[in-house]
């Protein structure tokens, strides 16, 4: 942000000088991101802490931004081999959460909900967000520091695979359990703690999941983990928004139980999520069975975190790992 800009931030999320909280405040920014600035402070009572700061003026140009996109959806739903997607939903869908990450105080609920929910993990550092400090355009919250990235050659092979088992724990938990899910843990947002733990940062993109979107994704999940794929192929049709009148729902069943069985045949480190849920998408779409679009969110969280995973630890049993979870998450219904 510019001086004028960081100015105009600070006057919104402050305006009445008596609640200034800082006594420190550093206007160079440790970090630019396209929706907020992050800044180095300390508060009255001499606690260090990082500041989440909205850049100004920016929810009338995404809102105008998503009104663009909705059109532009609304003329591919009229596209014959596109009719049955729909995209006006999920361009809402994505729409109302990428807008929910210009509110910086659902930011910092979202972080403590993900603290709560995670804490059992002792690997896990989540920044905790400074109670009374916070506000719609800054979020406050503890420093942590040194923050080191997350480099594959900076450990062993064990030490690695212990990272990845530890982050996958964590994610299933989130999915399976939870319902309230990081679906943006890139490297920029997972770091290395001073103390050899796995710090998670920005809460910006957490979404919760209905109850029912939870437990056929885990449904799906453990037919998939078990090969058992006359299950996975009907959890995919129960889990369906529209399936044609006249769909082949025999042949459906079949291709997709071909996939399933393919799927499981292999090593369990040359599973790769991105190739499967590609296919998995392409028999959809050519027998017109629209998935809801809430399962985008799980499956973007597990996407954006396979890069990360593949670096680390080729040999991942990504569905073996998830059993335990699993079974915890389904028996619960
Ligand atoms: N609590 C914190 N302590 C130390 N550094 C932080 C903290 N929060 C954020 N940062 C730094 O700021 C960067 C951007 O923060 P992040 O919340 O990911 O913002 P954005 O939404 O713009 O990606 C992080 O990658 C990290 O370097
Ligand atoms: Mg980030």
């Amino acid at each position: 942000m510019s001086a004028a800009e960081l100015d105009q931030a600070l006057a919104d999320a402050y305006p009445d000088p008596e609640n200034w909280p800082f006594s420190t405040f550093d206007r160079s920014a440790i970090a630019g991101g396209s929706i907020a600035c992050v800044y180095r402070a300390t508060l009255v009572d001499g606690t260090p802490v990082a500041v989440k700061l909205r850049r100004p003026g920016l929810r009338h140009a995404m809102e105008a931004d998503f009104a663009l996109l909705e059109s532009g959806a609304r003329w591919l739903e009229r596209l014959p081999p596109l009719s049955k997607v729909p995209a006006r939903r999920i361009v809402r869908q994505l729409g109302s959460a990428l807008l929910r990450q210009l509110d910086l105080a659902q930011e910092g609920e979202a972080l403590a909900a993900l603290r709560a929910n995670l804490a059992e993990f002792r690997f896990l550092r989540i920044p905790a967000p400074i109670p009374g400090t916070s506000g719609p355009g800054a979020l406050v919250m503890e420093y942590i520091e040194p923050l080191d990235r997350f480099a594959p050659g900076d450990f062993t092979n064990e030490d690695r695979r212990q990272i990845v088992r530890n982050v996958l724990q964590s994610v299933y938990r989130m999915l399976f359990i939870d319902g309230l899910v990081h679906c943006d843990m890139h490297p920029g947002n997972l770091y290395l703690a001073a103390d050899g733990l796995v710090v998670l940062l920005d809460a910006g993109f957490v979404v919760p999941l209905e109850p029912k979107v939870r437990l056929l994704f885990a449904r799906f999940f453990m037919h998939l983990s078990l090969g058992r794929a006359t299950e996975a192929a009907e959890t995919v049709l129960e889990s369906a928004e529209h399936i044609p009148p006249d769909c082949d729902t025999d042949g459906f069943r079949a291709e997709i139980t071909a996939l399933v069985k393919e799927t499981y045949g292999r090593t369990a480190g040359q599973f790769r999520l991105a190739p499967f849920a590609t296919r998995l998408f392409d028999i959809q779409r050519r027998h017109g069975v629209a998935a809801a679009p809430e399962f985008v969110f799980p499956l973007m969280s597990l996407l954006v975190l396979e890069g990360m995973i593949n670096d680390f630890d080729v040999d991942v049993d990504f569905q073996g790992e998830a059993i335990p979870t699993l079974l915890v998450a389904l028996n619960r219904y």
